[in-house]
């Protein structure tokens, strides 16, 4: 029971530099099972380093930082099983250029999971079914456009049954019109209750579906707030004039 109601992310007092430059500055997130949680901020304020940090990408030099339970870095084997619980999709989609969409979700299932391959297969095409892409199974990914391709990084994470899912800014790269095919999937995936830490300046998504909205600055979280009360305006000046900026977008 106490399992269940301890939130999926607990980040406490943490700090990062690089060389003297401090990154993360007493960074404190706690992040429930189910919820949503949307991290914005200028450009070099931490956010890409903040969820690096969660999945075990980056190293930190203070603070502590709770993932599924396990606190990273205490015990080798159990904080690379806690970090096997989340799944990571980036601004650059990395799919594997020489593999077919399949092959691309299967890999890791077979590799890591040691799932048969027509398992692997089955499991894939279900995700590529949630993603609205199954007819491209056998495609490669220079096939596709920006928004397919992301779709089936999304598919690719999802298919190792992650707790939580890692955004690093998706459809920053993607052009207009490709934007709102990977936000829908991601609302469905908000929506059927996966937890999320989700870095985008897509303020709409935010709206409909962050439980929670955090804005950092300089590598600290200077706001945070529930969607309805951040967009109300009531917040950090500093958070409200980023708002205002980006909106305006
Ligand atoms: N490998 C590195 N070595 C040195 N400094 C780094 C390194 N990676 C990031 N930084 C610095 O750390 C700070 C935070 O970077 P980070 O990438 O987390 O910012 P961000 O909020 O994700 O920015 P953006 O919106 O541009 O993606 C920046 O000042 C950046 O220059
Ligand atoms: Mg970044």
């Amino acid at each position: 029971m106490s399992q269940q109601s301890e939130p999926i992310v607990d980040i406490q007092g943490l700090n990062k530099w690089y060389g003297a430059l401090h990154v993360l500055n007493d960074v404190d997130l706690t992040v429930a099972s189910g919820a949503c949680v949307v991290v914005c901020g200028p450009s070099g304020s931490g956010k890409s380093t903040l969820i690096r940090c969660v999945n075990g990408l980056g190293s930190y030099q203070k603070g502590t930082l709770r993932l599924a339970g396990t606190t990273l870095g205490v015990n080798a084997r159990e904080t690379a099983a806690a970090r096997r619980q989340t799944g990571m999709v980036f601004q650059s989609f990395n799919l594997f250029p020489h593999l077919t969409v399949l092959s691309n979700c299967t890999l890791a299932l077979q590799r890591v999971a040691g799932r048969s391959r027509a398992e692997a297969e089955h499991i894939a095409m279900s995700h590529l079914e949630k993603v609205r892409i199954p007819e491209k199974a056998k495609s490669y990914p220079g096939q596709l456009s920006g928004g397919q391709q992301q779709r089936v990084a999304i598919a690719r994470a999802l298919c190792l049954n992650p707790r939580l899912m890692l955004f690093d800014e998706p459809t920053s790269a993607l052009d207009p019109e490709m934007i709102k095919e990977v936000l829908d999937v991601m609302v469905a995936l908000a929506r059927d209750g996966m937890t999320m830490i989700c870095v985008t300046h897509e303020m709409g998504f935010a709206r409909e579906v962050a439980d929670q909205v955090v804005f950092m600055d300089g590598g600290c979280i200077l706001d945070r707030a529930p969607a309805r009360d951040f967009f109300g305006g009531s917040g950090h000046p500093r958070s409200r004039h980023f708002l205002n900026t980006v909106l305006k977008h």
